[in-house]
């Protein structure tokens, strides 16, 4: 193992605007364990994440193969699969088009299942922590997802993959006790990450024009076209009136 105190971060696969429009939520990864080096640079840029007065209140647990990983993989595991059987009838998902094997609800119903039936086996579970500095407040999630985005973008930019989930909050007293995670401190997601069994590709979403507004609510900018390509969805409860 070289020493990488001394060693440059890798270089990009891709440019800057490119990795964050095609920075999908990867779900199926190659067995394949991440090295230190890779490891190394996403949660370098993690750390690099901005924090209200650059008080970078963030902490990283990543989690491989060792011991307390096995154990927190399984308990997210669990907790992820209790959840998508839930969603999974309450949603619909086998209902309607979910019948149709090429509908994209029946697509998204199969990735969900693999993902968390083979949870366990994502080579990399980050925890990210925010250390509390006062009673909860709303914007407080705004000084640790920017680091959660910088995580899943410096992945991409290295040729890997991941997903953002929540389902930790449902086993958190458990986490708290394997990790020995602190009292203030809140375990704010569960990212897994891996080489992408699939291909990255453009995101999906709502047209440009639907999002951003100018001068009034509701209306927007001339210059709220999309690229030229750009592919749409409308995934999501559906948009009230406006
Ligand atoms: C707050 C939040 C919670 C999410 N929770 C889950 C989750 O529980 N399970 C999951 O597989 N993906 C989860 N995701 C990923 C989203 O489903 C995903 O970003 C979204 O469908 C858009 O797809 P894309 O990232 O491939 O463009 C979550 C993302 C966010 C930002």
């Amino acid at each position: 193992m070289p020493e990488l105190e001394n060693q440059p971060l890798p270089a990009d696969a891709v440019g800057l605007l490119e990795g964050l429009t095609t920075t999908r939520t990867i779900r199926r990864y190659r067995a394949e364990k991440i090295p230190d080096e890779a490891l190394r640079a996403m949660l370098f840029a993690a750390t690099r994440a901005p924090s209200g007065s650059n008080r970078q209140p963030f902490r990283f647990v990543v989690l491989t193969d060792g011991p307390n990983a096995r154990t927190a993989k399984k308990l997210i595991g669990d907790a992820a699969r209790r959840a998508w059987e839930g969603k999974r009838r309450a949603d619909g998902y086998d209902t309607g088009s979910g019948q149709l094997e090429t509908s994209p609800k029946h697509r998204m119903a199969r990735a969900m299942q693999q993902y968390v039936d083979e949870f366990e086996r994502a080579p990399a579970l980050v925890l990210p922590c925010l250390v509390r500095h006062r009673d909860p407040t709303p914007g407080e999630g705004a000084s640790i997802y920017p680091a959660c985005q910088n995580l899943l973008l410096a992945a991409r930019a290295l040729g890997y993959g991941g997903a953002f989930a929540m389902w930790n909050l449902a086993v958190d007293a458990e986490l708290r006790a394997l990790l020995g995670v602190p009292d203030g401190t809140f375990i704010a997601g569960a990212i897994t990450v891996g080489r992408p069994a699939g291909r990255h590709g453009p995101v999906r979403r709502r047209p440009m024009a639907e999002l951003v507004y100018g001068e009034t609510w509701g209306e927007a900018p001339d210059w709220a076209a999309d690229p030229p390509g750009t592919a749409f969805t409308s995934a999501g409860p559906p948009q009230r009136p406006r």
